[in-house]
């Protein structure tokens, strides 16, 4: 059997969504498994009765529970692309089309795709030879206690907006809640250049004044589009600082969580999308 356990979970996790998009998406395509299926679709059954639509949550157990990821979807923005992050599940056997064991989809990622962490090895290249891949993130880094905060609305992530914000010693992780939520700028199929991020100063504030050692944003890069490569640089630098990206910060009030944030353990991969959920 080619359906691996591994390769099930995230396929699951992935399936269950696109199928609500197909029928609940209002004017996004249909899954193209469906799209394909006109012969059937043409024998009397209505599309909507193919396609039951799950309810699509944020929260979980009464609240407390608040999924922080974004669903994967075709009009997700992607860096620096005007058409989204296009097609990324492929039904690759469909038991509609012959295959009599099961449906069996195919993915297509960047490893930076929607919510998503980076390593090391995303921009020092010394550190992606070296093998500094996701699988060597720190699980004990990437899940405890965590602070969301909001950031100022009318500038980017300055040394002096760091020095505002008076986050106490001892704070390992941090997420920074910016006019990118307000502007809802995950939700624009259009890559915006005009996103919050840190400048250069602000990266190298919190790693000289703070002991935070996880950063989490809530657009496609923890730099500002102007200083993006220099404001990496400086938190990846040293290898101490995890960075998480493209975060749903929309459903959650500042104030201080239980972080679970998991990366797929792609081997030799400098990114990898992750789920991240906070817990109250
Ligand atoms: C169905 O089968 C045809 C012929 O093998 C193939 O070209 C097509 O991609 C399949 N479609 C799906 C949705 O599996
Ligand atoms: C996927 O599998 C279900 C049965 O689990 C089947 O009813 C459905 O037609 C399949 N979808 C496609 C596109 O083949
Ligand atoms: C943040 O920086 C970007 C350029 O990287 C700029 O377009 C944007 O206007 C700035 N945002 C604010 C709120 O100053």
């Amino acid at each position: 059997m080619e359906l691996a356990a591994p390769l099930l979970l995230p396929l699951l996790l992935l399936l269950l969504p696109v199928a609500a998009v197909a029928s609940g998406g209002g004017d996004l395509p249909a899954h193209p498994g469906y799209a394909h299926g006109g012969e059937e679709a043409s024998c009397g059954v209505a599309e909507a009765e193919l396609v039951p639509a799950p309810e699509r949550r944020e929260e979980f157990d009464g609240g407390r529970i608040v999924d922080i990821s974004h669903y994967y979807r075709e009009d997700m923005p992607a860096w620096e692309s005007e058409a989204g992050s296009g097609e990324f599940l492929k039904l690759a056997r469909s038991m509609r089309n012959g295959s009599d064991i099961a449906n069996f989809s195919e993915l297509r990622l960047t490893a930076h795709s929607g919510t998503h962490v980076d390593a090391p090895g995303h921009v020092f290249e010394h550190y992606y030879d070296a093998g500094f891949d996701v699988d060597t993130l720190d699980l004990a880094v990437l899940n405890g206690p965590a602070l969301l905060v909001d950031v100022p609305r009318d500038k980017n992530i300055t040394a002096d907006v760091m020095a505002s914000l008076r986050i106490p010693k001892g704070v390992r992780r941090v997420l920074f809640r910016t006019l990118n939520t307000d502007r809802k700028l995950m939700w624009k199929k259009e890559f915006d250049t005009s996103y919050v991020g840190f400048m250069k100063d602000g990266a190298q504030w919190l790693v000289d004044n703070t002991d935070i050692k996880l950063v989490g944003v809530d657009y496609l890069s923890v730099g500002a589009f102007e200083e993006c490569i220099p404001a990496h640089l400086v938190f990846l630098e040293k290898r101490e600082v995890i960075l998480v990206e493209a975060l749903n910060l929309e459903h959650v009030t500042p104030g201080i969580y239980t972080l679970h944030c998991l990366p797929l353990r792609l081997r030799g991969a400098e990114g990898s999308p992750a789920r991240c959920i906070l817990i109250k």
